[in-house]
């Protein structure tokens, strides 16, 4: 069933200037984007700095304003405040930032950050509340003494959990996971991820899972988005966009994943140049004149690229 549903999504900031102060133009931050989300999968959308993941993230949990378009929940359109609040929905999704510590309040100690939502939300209280508290730093790994300590006290990772599980204590039915793991080392990532994919099985719960990088998000999305300059230039299984890319831009992505093997990595390294050509010398092929990225075109039941009709492949 559908969790969340996105029709034809615009966010265009107005860039102003000159002495008056007058709109001279937009960025087309989000330009006309549609996905869906499913109950309890996790939908990674990938792109490079810039293209608009973030701008999708904060508009799905109502951080940002819809220029137009609908986001869809329990058949209601939440792009407007008021329906948000009458559906509960600031509870039901959550978000993890990429900065834990400025997302965590330095002058609160674990326990109250975690127990705020649930006092908030479900009313716990007394040793109910202590012991959700307890329950919900054990799920992500960590012991009752970090109940007691600041955020400056834990390491990266240890704060991202944390950060995983205040959002969990809301039993939200979405979490938007914005670069959650970007700040930390490879090694730490992994690990991060990894409670990440534990909870989302445990619990049922829909991800949201924006990245710049698609070695990240390879184990954590049954579906991905790639997006460039405010759209998506490709859609599709994990096994769609990793085994059978179509999109130059897609392919680019994939070629910048480091390669772990030493006996592969001359190869990876040509192929990656070829590709980085191709890129820079042949995006009328895969623009339009005005540089901006084609309609998507269906090729299988589940894969959707942004070619024009007679080119590309
Ligand atoms: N509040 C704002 N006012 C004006 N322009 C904005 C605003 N927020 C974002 N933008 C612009 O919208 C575009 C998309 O920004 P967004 O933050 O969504 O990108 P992103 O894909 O998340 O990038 P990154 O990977 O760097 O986080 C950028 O060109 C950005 O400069
Ligand atoms: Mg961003």
């Amino acid at each position: 069933m559908s969790l969340i549903e996105v029709k034809n999504l615009n966010v265009h900031y107005p860039i102003r200037s000159g002495f008056f102060n007058r709109i001279t133009d937009y960025v087309y931050a989000v330009d006309g984007v549609d996905f869906e989300i499913k109950e309890g999968e996790s939908y990674g959308l990938i792109g490079e700095s810039g293209s608009g993941k973030s701008t999708i993230g904060k508009t799905v949990v109502g951080l940002e304003k819809a220029t137009s378009g609908q986001i869809m929940y329990q058949g209601q359109d939440i792009t407007n405040a008021k329906t948000r609040h009458k559906l509960n929905y600031n509870q039901d999704v959550q978000m993890i930032f990429q900065d834990s510590l400025s997302s965590l309040n330095p002058r609160k100690k674990i326990f109250e950050i975690i127990a705020e939502p649930l006092q908030n939300f479900e009313n716990l209280e007394g040793k109910a509340l202590h012991d959700r508290v307890i329950e919900l730093l054990n799920t992500v790994g960590l012991d009752e003494d970090a109940a007691y300590k600041f955020p400056y006290q834990f390491s990266g990772g240890q704060r991202q959990r944390i950060g995983v599980a205040r959002a969990v204590a809301t039993n939200p039915k979405l979490i938007v996971a914005d670069e959650p793991v970007s700040a930390l080392d490879l090694s730490v990532q992994a690990q991060v991820l990894n409670y990440m994919k534990k909870i989302q099985r445990e619990y049922g719960i829909g991800f949201l899972f924006i990245s710049h990088d698609l070695g990240v998000v390879h184990h954590m999305c049954d579906h991905l988005a790639i997006m460039h300059r405010g759209r998506f230039v490709e859609v599709g299984t994990k096994e769609d966009i990793y085994n059978n890319p179509q999109h130059i831009y897609t392919k680019r992505l994939l070629a910048a994943i480091p390669e772990v093997d030493v006996k592969n990595r001359k190869q990876h390294r040509m192929k990656r140049r070829q590709i980085e050509k191709e890129f820079n010398e042949d995006q009328s092929k895969y623009y339009d004149k005005d540089g901006k990225v084609y309609p998507l075109r269906q090729i299988s039941e589940t894969h959707f690229v942004a070619l024009p009709e007679e080119g590309g492949q």
